[in-house]
């Protein structure tokens, strides 16, 4: 591996393309190829983004030996197959949210990493954001209590036709998969593994998902609320409440900041009242929206020659997915 961790972007539709240009403000990264199953899109991705080297497939992107680690970018449904061609031809890989449509899956894309010595991670880029790592150190440590209750809501009317990936049951279409995967890593991350979940959802004509509501139980007798939507502008707020006060999170899967308003006696009256907010910033600075920083978690990941990530690591990533698999199958939900 030369000084540059190389990156390969395999798919160049709208995620691909944020990711990219937060990848350009990395230190120590460079794009050097993209691969699609047109060339003239990987052309024109590849000059926009100052890649050197444009693929017209993604097998001949993975023999590139100028690449070190492939960034997947397609739709869930192939995630399995992406990775499996990129760790057969050596490379490392970080493959999109959710992994796989699936646990078996997942849990086959983890085998694979580990048989060919590869890193694998999930891009949870939420779980590598430093407000979000500042603020899941923090109530670990108990300076705002302890967490009762988490809600997080993620949803935005989808304005994509029917044969989009987000309606397709085919390419994993799902608001659980593609959304709900933020608040459930969310409550996670702040409170530990669920022991309980339950959900109820509305499925489109096509049988999939399109708004769910998940309720959970925690640790130590803690609740989550969250719910995901592919038809409807959800606040995208989350918030905590502690036995202390609550934190608020504005865009919680990439805050800005995180506030905490405790509640303290009031001036003589045997009420409690919110007191002065304490804001919760991240130590390192946000790169881009954010997918700087995974990025960046990737590179330092590979530098150590770790085969995962602390912050995303793969048990971590397969205990949602087991979580989404039971979740949309109390819904009614079956890919085939
Ligand atoms: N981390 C995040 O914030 C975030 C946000 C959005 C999505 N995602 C995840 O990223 C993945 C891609 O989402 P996206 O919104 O970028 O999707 P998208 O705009 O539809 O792009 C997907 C790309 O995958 C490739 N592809 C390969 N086979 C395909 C097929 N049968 N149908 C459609 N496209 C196919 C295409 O690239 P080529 O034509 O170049 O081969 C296409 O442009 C999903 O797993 C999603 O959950 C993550």
């Amino acid at each position: 591996m030369t000084d540059d961790i190389r990156w390969g972007i395999l798919a160049t539709g709208k995620i691909a393309h944020a990711f990219a240009a937060d990848l350009a403000l990395v230190d120590g990264a460079r794009l050097t190829a993209v691969g699609s199953r047109r060339l003239e899109s990987a052309q024109a991705f590849a000059t926009q983004y100052g890649a050197a080297a444009a693929y017209g497939s993604y097998e001949e992107l993975v023999r590139d030996p100028d690449v070190d680690v492939i960034y997947i970018a397609t739709p869930h449904a192939m995630h399995l197959d992406n990775a499996r061609i990129a760790f057969e031809a050596g490379k490392h890989v970080l493959c999109e949210k959710p992994l796989t449509l699936r646990t078996a899956d997942a849990e086959e894309m983890v085998r694979l990493a580990r048989q060919h010595d590869r890193f694998l991670m999930e891009a949870m880029w939420m779980a590598c954001h430093p407000v979000i790592r500042e603020l899941r150190e923090r109530l670990a440590s108990g300076e705002f209590g302890t967490p009762r209750h988490v809600h997080a809501e993620l949803g935005f009317k989808v304005q994509a036709g029917p044969e989009d990936r987000m309606f397709d049951p085919a390419l994993g279409a799902s608001a659980l998969l593609d959304m709900g995967i933020y608040p459930l890593t969310f409550a996670h991350l702040m409170l530990g593994p669920a022991e309980a979940l339950t959900a109820i959802a509305d499925l489109s004509d096509r049988g999939i998902d399109q708004d769910i509501a998940v309720a959970g139980r925690y640790p130590g007798g803690a609740l989550a609320t969250m719910t995901a939507s592919l038809t409807a502008y959800s606040s995208r707020k989350a918030e905590i409440a502690t036995s202390l006060g609550r934190i608020d999170l504005e865009d919680f899967h990439h805050p800005a900041k995180a506030v905490f308003v405790p509640q303290v006696p009031g001036q003589g009256s045997w009420v409690l009242e919110p007191g002065e907010p304490v804001e919760i910033l991240g130590r390192e600075p946000v790169i881009g929206q954010g997918y700087g920083n995974e990025a960046a978690e990737v590179g330092r990941c590979l530098r150590e020659g770790l085969r995962e990530s602390p912050l995303v690591p793969h048990d971590q990533t397969l205990t949602l997915m087991r979580q989404m698999d039971a979740l949309l199958a109390q819904a009614g939900v079956a890919f085939s």
